[in-house]
């Protein structure tokens, strides 16, 4: 399923010029014969939970073919949220180890001695970990250098300056009534830039507020905010 769902846009691209490197262990190659990954807990309740013998097996194979020191990530509602800079921190790393749980999740035991980070990717439940997975190694390869067709592409996007995107307009110039904004049409890069700096503030403040709290300002910000505020 990870393998499939990556081999894909930019992210297979990225796996096909070699910039990254993707293994799967898979539990069942680490469970010994009329063993089931996943058993009924203790304590009774609902569901499975992942038995910890294959899963340590499989994350020793895992970290034994791993650079030294590569984190052994649990992906779980239970961890701290991910971000834009948790990727960006990740995609500097030269190997990580991802686990996917499934089910209820997996024997604690092998949270307490086998894995050394918890990150989630936001406050709802999915059924597997499988799709975390893939959303996180996708987020890191399109970081990679050489992975997107314009290396400026992931310099401005939402996030890499604390702040969200300005918006995009391409052909036709007027769409059912609908026109781009002159400013985009008259070739003067440097207005241009100011008027999207001053856009990405606004829809900024509007939509994501709290994004704005952890922000540094700059004066050029303040002067884009000023100009919206009082135009000449
Ligand atoms: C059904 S969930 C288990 C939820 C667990 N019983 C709980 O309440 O915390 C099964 C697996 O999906 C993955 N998963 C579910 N939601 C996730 C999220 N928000 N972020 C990352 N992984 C998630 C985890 O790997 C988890 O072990």
């Amino acid at each position: 399923m990870i393998l499939d769902g990556l081999d894909y846009g930019v992210s297979g691209r990225t796996l096909e010029k070699g910039l990254a490197r993707l293994r799967i262990w898979d539990l069942k190659d680490y469970c010994p014969a009329r063993m089931r990954v996943d058993d009924r807990p203790y304590g009774g309740g609902p569901g499975m939970v992942m038995r910890p013998e294959p899963l340590r097996k499989a994350i020793r194979a895992a970290r034994n073919s791993l650079p030294q020191g590569s984190a052994m990530i649990y992906l779980s509602p239970q961890g701290r949220r991910i971000d834009q800079d948790t990727v960006e921190a990740w995609s500097r790393e030269p190997g990580l180890g991802f686990i996917a749980g499934r089910y209820e999740g997996v024997d604690e035991r092998i949270c307490e001695r086998d894995i050394d980070e918890q990150w989630s990717l936001g406050d709802y439940i999915l059924s597997g970990g499988e799709l975390a997975i893939m959303v996180v190694i996708d987020a890191i390869l399109r970081l990679l250098p050489g992975a997107l067709g314009h290396e400026d592409s992931a310099k401005d996007e939402s996030f890499a300056h604390g702040l969200l995107e300005y918006p995009h307009y391409t052909r036709p110039q007027e769409f059912e009534g609908q026109p781009v904004p002159d400013v985009l049409l008259n070739g003067n890069h440097a207005q241009i830039q100011h008027w999207r700096q001053q856009q990405a503030i606004l829809r900024t403040c509007q939509r994501r507020p709290d994004l704005l709290c952890e922000r540094h300002w700059w004066m050029q910000d303040l002067t884009c905010l000023d100009a919206w505020m009082y135009p000449r």
